[in-house]
């Protein structure tokens, strides 16, 4: 009777209970809403959903939010715009898995963004895409919420826009020897013609970007284009090589900012440029000019007289200012790298900053407007994985946990200026990503990270969660075809850098020769590091390694005298950025800290050839009992960078 009685019961809870469970509800809408609120019932429909539209005033409900109350007789969304009526389906389109599931939770869902920018970046220079592999990406976009592409058109790789005044920057700018970036840089990156059968590359018509811009809007997304100047302008030199210093092609990657010829190029360009993107921002590059030739120009070097500028860096601040004035005469706005800050930022730009969050603090605090993008976090070029196990990369290693913790409101940002941060953007430089299919593998998932940071409230982000919803959009998007990385995979970091190491040297005090400092870039955690048993990572910049442009010679003290059987340190190698193994290590100890005797010579059998990562323990075995311990790595005759984490004393 009682067994009865209980499967009656059960029977009857799961009658009750079974439709809600199948039911999708807004527990897996990427990015998480601000407020959800479940209610009992389902709502079961046959072909879509049926939505009742409801505008409400700005006061209600703000730009691009929207409340969205489902019942069991249908859908209901309010919204005081378009935006926010389409972000309201997108997280129906998710909640339904794109139209799969036919039954969904009733629930009331209130929700709108934290920033009103929310950008992924595009690099179609490095490896050209087509026009369908953007509209792909923009669907994706548009799915959680993200409104701003920003479309990197022009590089030393190709230039990738018709501009009807200047025809040989597609007729020449746009096509190199190499199909692959790797293939041109290693053939010592040369251009071709259009037409040629050695040329590789592509550009866009006007009437092409138009497509994408219309497409990109009907989404609510806008296409942000941008031009670099100063720099990285090799391809417009190869086409126009009376644009750089030298008036020769291969000769310099940046424009002669003492020639009026150049302003009235790029003015051109950017009136062309502005026909087609309607955008309120043009992106005007300025990262990384390298400025050399300006030094001994003697246009730029009168321009500098003329104008009483100082120094190179005042130079490209004269050029971005005159361009800025010229973009705002036309009622838009520019945009640029972080280093459009030197030598003096112009009226109205709003800096991206990517060499680390400095930059746009600076600028915050100067009354300029913000998007953050920095490296560390938001440079999706980087491995998502274990190196080993992933396509060749840029290097780093930048997982979707890395992405997903980055906060862009930092305490030391002023209270009154934060509201200059605007929000944040996921980059892709596509130097080592030839196809579209590895280039969707990297921004998904990681995407998403950047996604829910800029829209949801930070008391709602949660990583557990968010991995548990990523698992989920993931499937969405394989079924839709695109290639994302496989979350159920993943390896992870190393793991001893997860885990930490114990060993008998940890904490003992470890002194440097003076003569041989770590590198200011690589600090890692100061004089602790070899001895503070934190392990490093998959990459060099994660702050636990110490880096080294000379020898390493440092001497542990455990503090007594100590029976001895370990001493090892691994190094990393990296041939790309110059990170070599040592040549060899001498492994000395002594009881007094006087006289040392050499245990061992750890000799090197790395090959400086080499292209992947790699990491080896320079070590050894003993029997001794000291209490200093000796480690000295002579730096490889390739005199690149060293770098160490730990030395392990057992
Ligand atoms: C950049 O990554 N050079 C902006």
């Amino acid at each position: 009777m009682k067994l009865i009685l209980r499967l009656f019961l059960f029977g009857y809870v799961l009658i009750a209970w079974l439709p809600v469970a199948n039911a999708q509800d807004p527990s897996v809408v990427i990015p998480v809403p601000v407020d959800v609120e479940l209610m009992d019932g389902v709502y079961r429909f046959t072909d879509g959903p049926s939505v009742r539209f409801k505008r409400v005033s700005p006061e209600k409900i703000c730009a691009e939010g929207y409340v969205l109350t489902v019942s069991a007789r249908g859908v209901t969304v309010n919204a005081s715009d378009d935006a926010g009526e389409f972000y309201a389906m997108q997280t129906l389109r998710q909640m339904t898995g794109n139209g799969r599931h036919k039954e969904i939770r009733c629930c009331r869902i209130e929700d709108y963004p934290r920033f009103p920018y929310r950008g992924v970046h595009f690099d179609v220079s490095r490896h050209f895409r087509s026009v369908d592999f953007l509209k792909k990406q923009i669907d994706a976009m548009a799915m959680f919420k993200m409104n701003m592409m920003h479309i990197h058109l022009t590089d030393a790789a190709g230039w990738r826009m018709q501009i009807d005044a200047f025809p040989r920057l597609t007729q020449v700018g746009a096509w190199r020897i190499g199909q692959t970036w790797k293939e041109w840089t290693s053939a010592g990156a040369r251009y071709s013609e259009e037409g040629s059968a050695d040329a590789a590359g592509g550009y866009y018509t006007k009437d092409e970007l138009r497509d994408i811009v219309g497409y990109a809007a009907q989404r609510h997304i806008t296409v942000i284009p941008e031009i670099e100047m100063p720099g990285h302008s090799e391809e417009v030199l190869a086409a126009y090589p009376e644009l750089g210093c030298s008036g020769e092609a291969y000769k310099g990657s940046d424009f002669c900012v003492g020639n009026d010829a150049v302003f009235e190029f790029l003015e051109t360009v950017l009136t062309e440029v502005m026909e087609v993107f309607p955008s309120e921002y043009i992106h005007i590059g300025g990262d990384e000019a390298g400025k050399e030739h300006w030094k001994t120009c003697p246009k730029c070097q009168e321009r500098m007289r003329q104008e009483g500028i100082e120094d190179v860096d005042g130079l490209q601040s004269y050029m971005i200012h005159r361009i800025g004035r010229f973009v705002s005469s036309k009622g838009r706005r520019i945009i640029g790298w972080d280093e459009i800050l030197d030598g003096g930022l112009a009226p109205d730009a709003t800096v991206m900053s990517w060499r680390g969050t400095e930059g746009g603090i600076q600028a915050m605090e100067m009354g300029h407007d913000v998007i953050m993008t920095p490296g560390r976090y938001c440079y999706l070029d980087h491995a998502q994985d274990a190196p080993f196990k992933e396509p060749e990369s840029i290097g780093g290693y930048l997982p979707l946990d890395s992405v997903y913790v980055y906060e862009p409101v930092e305490p030391s940002m002023p209270a009154n200026k934060v509201h200059h941060l605007k929000g944040l953007q996921a980059n892709l430089w596509a130097e080592y990503i030839p196809t579209d299919e590895h280039a969707e593998y990297m921004y998904w998932p990681r995407a998403f990270a950047i996604a829910e940071t800029a829209w949801s409230p930070v008391e709602r982000k949660d990583l557990a969660d968010f991995r548990r919803r990523t698992a989920g959009a993931l499937e969405t998007l394989r079924a839709e075809g695109y290639s994302t990385f496989d979350l159920s995979s993943e390896y992870g970091e190393r793991k001893l850098a997860q885990t930490g190491l114990n060993h008998k040297a940890k904490g003992c005090k470890v002194t440097y020769n003076p003569d041989l400092p770590w590198s200011e870039r690589y600090p890692a955690a100061g004089e602790s590091t070899f001895t503070d048993g934190v392990i490093g990572g998959w990459t060099y910049s994660d702050r636990r390694w110490q880096g080294f442009l000379s020898d390493i010679d440092v001497t542990i003290d455990l503090g007594s005298v100590q029976k001895v059987s370990y001493v090892g340190g691994t190094f990393m190698q990296l041939t790309g950025p110059g990170v070599f193994m040592p040549r060899k290590v001498d492994i000395l100890v002594s009881e007094d800290g006087e006289d040392f005797r050499l245990v061992t010579t750890v000799w090197n059998d790395v090959s400086v050839n080499a292209p992947e990562l790699l990491f080896r323990s320079f070590d050894t075995i003993m029997d001794e009992d000291v209490r200093y311990v000796r480690y000295h790595a002579c730096r490889s005759t390739m005199r690149g960078f060293l770098f160490l984490d730990e030395i392990v004393v057992n």
